[in-house]
């Protein structure tokens, strides 16, 4: 990519942080508050990702149960994510999971943003939480550091628009960029075989244009795009950097945090599953003959 071909893109970001936290309760809170109107009830279709539009800016959040899903697709070498939220309960404060996540966030070298949620709960103590992130190297900025924190409640819908806006200086910090004036390439967040519909994966597009009619390479699968549906349940002609959608028309189900990629043609797709399909059959067999290998090392013991 040329620097001159790199224009700037969303942030795509996921919701991170210990169970009953409140991350579901915020996702859906933020999505329920900007719906597209016409969108009745903000009923949206769920396809695991979704965007907001805060200040004429677009925000892209992973609806995938987000610790599960960053691992996943950690543990697969994929990068989906430029920014964490860290969701906190002010009843409860730093607990296991949320010094997991945060050990998660900064493996993958990602920025953090502290929601202090349940805010209006009569027991929350949301000072409590700012102090215990410090013994965890989160220094928020009223403890002298640069990690964003804002108190939200996601049931009474309290200073969602300042999560958004903290998202938004992060992501300027960031300078996120993107060439969209080339093939697409990104990174599977969650697929699924439906009866209707055959193989539905929900993919990111991280750089170029996806388009109906491409051939994609998804991990161990490949087809041609039948149709493209965007996260209000639409049809739509092409997917740009930073956006997520539903690709149909592959021929088997990929997994969540496989690559995907545009190809020039069928035989070029076909010519790299059949070889990654053969390698992941070589190394299940392998994978087979250590266990009976070991297996058989015990009983002799
Ligand atoms: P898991 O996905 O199971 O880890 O939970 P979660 O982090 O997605 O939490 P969830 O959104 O399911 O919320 C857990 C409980 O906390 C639910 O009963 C919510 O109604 C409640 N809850 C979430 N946010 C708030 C809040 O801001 N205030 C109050 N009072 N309750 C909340
Ligand atoms: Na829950
Ligand atoms: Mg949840």
């Amino acid at each position: 990519d040329r620097p001159e071909d790199m224009e700037p893109r969303s942030p795509v970001v996921t919701i991170m942080g210990h169970v009953d936290h409140g991350k579901t309760s915020l996702l859906d809170a933020i999505r329920n508050a900007n719906v597209v109107s016409g969108e009745a009830g903000g009923i949206t279709q769920h396809i695991g990702a979704y965007q907001v539009e805060k200040n004429g800016q677009k925000i892209t959040f992973i609806d995938t149960p987000g610790h599960a899903a960053f691992t996943a697709m950690r543990a697969r070498g994929a990068q989906a994510t430029d920014i964490a939220i860290l969701v906190v309960a002010a009843d409860d404060s730093v607990m296991p999971q949320t010094i997991e996540s945060i050990s998660h966030a900064k493996a993958a070298g990602v920025p953090i943003i502290v929601a202090i949620n349940k805010i209006d709960k009569p027991s929350a103590d949301p000072q409590k939480v700012r102090t215990q992130l410090l013994q965890h190297e989160v220094f928020v900025e009223s403890m002298g550091g640069e990690v964003l924190d804002v108190e939200v409640s996601a049931t009474k819908g309290t200073n969602l628009d300042k999560l958004l806006e903290a998202i938004l200086l992060q992501a300027e910090l960031l300078d996120l960029r993107a060439n969209a004036n080339r093939t697409a390439e990104g990174v599977v967040i969650e697929a699924k075989l439906d009866k209707g519909r055959g193989s539905v994966a929900t993919v990111l597009v991280q750089t170029g244009t996806l388009l109906v009619g491409d051939i994609v390479v998804a991990g161990n699968e490949w087809g041609r795009v039948r149709a493209l549906v965007d996260d209000h349940g639409e049809h739509v002609k092409e997917a740009l950097p930073a956006t997520p959608v539903e690709i149909l028309g592959l021929q088997g189900t990929p997994q969540a945090g496989d690559r995907f990629a545009v190809v020039t043609n069928e035989a070029r797709a076909r010519e790299i599953t059949e070889y990654r399909q053969r390698l992941a059959r070589d190394k299940a067999a392998a994978r087979h003959v250590g266990q009976r290998g070991s297996l058989e090392h015990m009983m002799s013991q």
